[in-house]
């Protein structure tokens, strides 16, 4: 993994209607900007993601000063908050999505867990609400773990359930554990992304055994071709790893 950043950078800027701020990586972005989290500034070097699973309001960004990075604006799923789709109400600049998962990730990289380094992450407040986007670095090489569970084998999903213990170790709940969230990289090592909402608490079986269950019903509803009795084993293999590792690490 990369260099760990030991300061963030927070850099207030006006934007067309209200005021935002950036919460930054100085050794990695050099200009903070609000134009950062505007994909038609990148203009052809912003590449929509397309995926299934995914809220489709992110993008990859091919720039050679900030690298491989992924830009995504908050966005909620499901219909009925269409309205509102990308308005929150206003708690605080400490309380924005995007600055308590900037903050989440920086926190995970230093206990060295495999999520990606944030790079950027800014909100726009305007009255009582605000939008919120995050830069995040990609990983290179990378299919989720909901396309590649047609090819993978036993010691792939026992990777997965170790990965999960060690982030349930470090009393990390992720607060939308679907298959979709969870990267496999060209050298098999397993990646989880998308903290939103993600936190840190005492690790308690409630809330470890309602990530996994999420994480199953995922893989189901993801499955495709594949027979229900399949998957159920996979996820069998998968769960059976996260108890060994659970227990190893107590
Ligand atoms: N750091 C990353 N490296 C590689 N791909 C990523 C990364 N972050 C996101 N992606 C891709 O973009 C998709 C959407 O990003 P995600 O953070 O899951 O947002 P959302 O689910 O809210 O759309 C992911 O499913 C994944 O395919
Ligand atoms: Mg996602």
């Amino acid at each position: 993994m990369s260099v760990d950043f030991a300061t963030e950078g927070l850099q207030p800027f006006r934007a067309e209607r209200g005021y935002g701020a950036i919460l930054f990586d100085p050794a990695r972005v050099r200009q903070p900007a609000g134009e950062l989290f505007d994909p038609a500034h990148w203009g052809e070097r912003a590449e929509p993601v397309g995926v299934r699973g995914g809220r489709g309001s992110a993008w990859f960004l091919h720039d050679a000063g900030l690298g491989e990075a992924v830009l995504r604006h908050y966005r909620r799923g499901g219909l009925p908050a269409r309205l509102v789709a990308d308005r929150y109400w206003w708690h605080g600049a400490n309380r924005t999505r995007s600055f308590l998962e900037f903050r989440l990730l920086a926190e995970l990289r230093r206990l060295r867990l495999p999520v990606p380094a944030p790079l950027a992450a800014g909100y726009v407040r305007s009255g009582a609400s605000y939008r919120a986007d995050i830069i995040v670095e990609r990983i290179p090489g990378t299919r989720s773990l909901a396309e590649r569970q047609h090819d993978a084998d036993a010691a792939l999903w026992a990777r997965v359930g170790g990965t999960l213990a060690r982030f349930h170790r470090a009393g990390v709940d992720h607060a939308d554990l679907n298959a979709s969230n969870i990267l496999v990289d060209a050298a098999g090592e397993v990646w989880l992304i998308d903290f939103d909402r993600g936190r840190r608490r005492p690790p308690a079986s409630g809330w470890r055994e309602r990530n996994l269950r999420r994480l199953r019903r995922s893989l189901l509803k993801l499955r495709g071709t594949r027979a229900v009795a399949d998957v159920e084993r996979d996820y069998r293999q998968l769960h059976a790893a996260y108890s060994r590792a659970w227990a190893r690490s107590l």
